[in-house]
């Protein structure tokens, strides 16, 4: 009784006290943090770039040439890619009706894309951007576990007497500083269909020589001969398999020639990217 007697004003005095750092201290904290203090500096502090050494054999990849290329192994994976393949096949007749709408616009634009991310299940999409495969990948390259900030499924089909689009140039994205992308093809990729084209090496951050370091997500390198002298890496590929870039490294879709396209792309960032979380 004593005891209870002799604590009670200091657990009063302690109450109060967490209450004022609640209150006061921790938002201001807060505010400091996500304000004044760049993020990048703040994610470079708290969640250092992992080392090398540090790196999954993947994420290696990733670092040393700024792509990874995988195949999805796992069969919860494998039954989720499955699932969004009857999907597809269900939509069908909505998406000839979109590549109809899309063809008869009149004047062209582009290698024309539709976002039609609505014709999927987003419990299916999310699952595969939640799967092992992907997240072990990420988080390694990162250095924490990452925040999915987009997931997409994009048609891009080709139309006659249509004028380039600005993701067919060489650019380089600006989501994030943290930013790591997938493209996972739900139809053949071929080289006629506009495949995803990457010049490896080409992230400033970890190749302090390469050539276009001062080139921002801005600018836009409308000289195709980029491609023939650096190396480049043209994602054609069959579903079931997926690639894994650094879009901060200088990046296109390659103008389509004939037929379509679709692809399911997810955008992992950082908890707090330059470009505001969309789902
Ligand atoms: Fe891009």
């Amino acid at each position: 009784m004593t005891n209870f007697i002799a604590n009670t004003p200091l657990k009063t005095t302690k109450r109060v006290f967490i209450h004022i750092v609640n209150k006061s201290i921790v938002p201001l904290l807060s505010f400091f943090v996500r304000y004044l203090i760049p993020r990048e500096c703040f994610y470079n502090i708290f969640y250092p770039w992992p080392r090398p050494h540090e790196l999954s054999h993947d994420a290696h990849n990733i670092h040393s040439t700024g792509i990874h290329y995988g195949l999805f192994l796992n069969s919860p994976t494998l039954s989720l890619l499955q699932d969004l393949n009857s999907q597809l096949i269900r939509v069908d007749n909505e998406i000839n009706l979109i590549i109809y709408q899309i063809c008869s616009s009149s004047p062209p634009r582009g290698n024309l894309h539709r976002e039609i991310t609505s014709l999927f299940e987003k419990s299916t999409l999310l699952g595969i951007a939640h799967s092992q495969e992907l997240q072990e990948i990420v988080s390694s390259f990162f250095g924490f576990s990452p925040t999915i900030r987009t997931l997409e499924v994009w048609l891009t089909t080709y139309v006659e007497g249509s004028t380039l689009e600005g993701t067919n140039y060489f650019h380089r994205d600006g989501d994030d500083f943290r930013l790591l992308k997938c493209f996972i093809p739900l139809t053949e990729i071929t080289d006629m269909n506009g495949p995803f084209e990457y010049l490896l090496n080409s992230v400033w951050q970890f190749s302090p020589n390469e050539p276009f370091r001062d080139l921002s997500q801005h600018d836009l390198i409308k000289n195709d001969r980029l491609f023939f002298e650096y190396r480049a890496f043209t994602f054609t590929a069959q579903p079931g398999c997926f690639l894994l870039a650094n879009t901060k490294g200088l990046h296109r879709a390659r103008p389509i020639l004939s037929g379509s396209r679709i692809m399911f792309s997810i955008s992992f960032t950082s908890p707090t990217p330059y470009e505001r979380v969309l789902l």
